[in-house]
């Protein structure tokens, strides 16, 4: 990874490059409170022993993919300090925004409430995570180097990789850097104007017309995927008429 290039060209203030971190998540929440404010930190490993995913799931790091978590003040942005469910979602599309154009024939778009999928396959991964203060770390583990033949069994019929995608490597720096302006600039849009922002969701959103089955704690709804609203909300017809869903995991 070229430390120099990415900080010259993208917003990021500070860089911290691991041959192996038990997850990249946990330092930047580490690192975050030795840091002030304005200071932006993107931590990068090259391995994970412990990569978290969503809930208690574990996130796959193989080697030659990008593991990587984003620490930074929502308010640089125009952004107010608080949770907002569409952080994931613009994480999502600035994902999107580096893979597109790698992969011209396929199908690439978001899977409701974190994943970028190409076609049927999980590409990415996202995680975001807000300390008490209200900074952001947003944490994406990206199948970009590594390879399915790598996989563990269970992930070989879910998951697909850059790599595997495009019979060529990628260079990570370039990822990043791409990945770090698109966000800025969709971070930029949702502060200014959200709904024209949110509309990109739903454009993006390969659950159209998917039956999704929605748990939060021993609840469960299952209804049609009509979208995804400006806002980030799952929209699903029910049996009983739609529903706005904030939260949850989908099976
Ligand atoms: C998911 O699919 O549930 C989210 C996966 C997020 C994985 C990334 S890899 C970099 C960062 N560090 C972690 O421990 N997790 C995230």
């Amino acid at each position: 990874m070229d430390q120099q290039h990415l900080l010259a060209n993208t917003w990021i203030t500070t860089v911290e490059h691991h041959a192996e971190l038990s997850s990249t998540q946990d330092r930047a929440r580490t690192a975050a409170a030795q840091l002030p404010l304005d200071v932006s930190l993107l931590v990068v490993a090259d391995q994970q022993t412990q990569g978290r995913g969503r809930g208690s799931n574990r996130w796959w790091t193989g080697a030659g993919s990008l593991a990587f978590s984003l620490l930074f003040d929502p308010a640089q942005f125009g952004l107010p300090r608080g949770p907002r469910p569409e952080i994931s979602l613009v994480v999502g599309l600035a994902v999107i925004e580096v893979v597109e154009p790698l992969l011209p024939e396929r199908i690439v778009g978001l899977h409701w409430p974190n994943d970028v999928y190409v076609g049927s396959r999980k590409l990415a991964g996202i995680l975001i995570d807000m300390l008490p203060d209200g900074r952001l770390i947003a944490g994406v583990g990206l199948n970009s180097n590594n390879t399915l033949a790598d996989a563990p069994a269970e992930l070989r019929e879910q998951v697909t990789t850059l790599l595997d995608l495009t019979d060529r490597t990628h260079e990570p720096t370039e990822l990043l850097i791409h990945f770090a302006q698109a966000l800025a600039a969709g971070l930029s849009l949702l502060a200014k104007s959200p709904v024209e922002l949110g509309r990109q969701f739903d454009l993006r959103c390969l659950q159209h017309g998917h039956s999704l089955t929605l748990r939060n704690g021993d609840q469960a709804i299952t209804g049609i995927c009509t979208g995804i609203a400006t806002d980030g909300a799952l929209l699903l017809d029910t049996d009983t008429g739609r529903r706005v869903c904030y939260s949850g995991t989908l099976r």
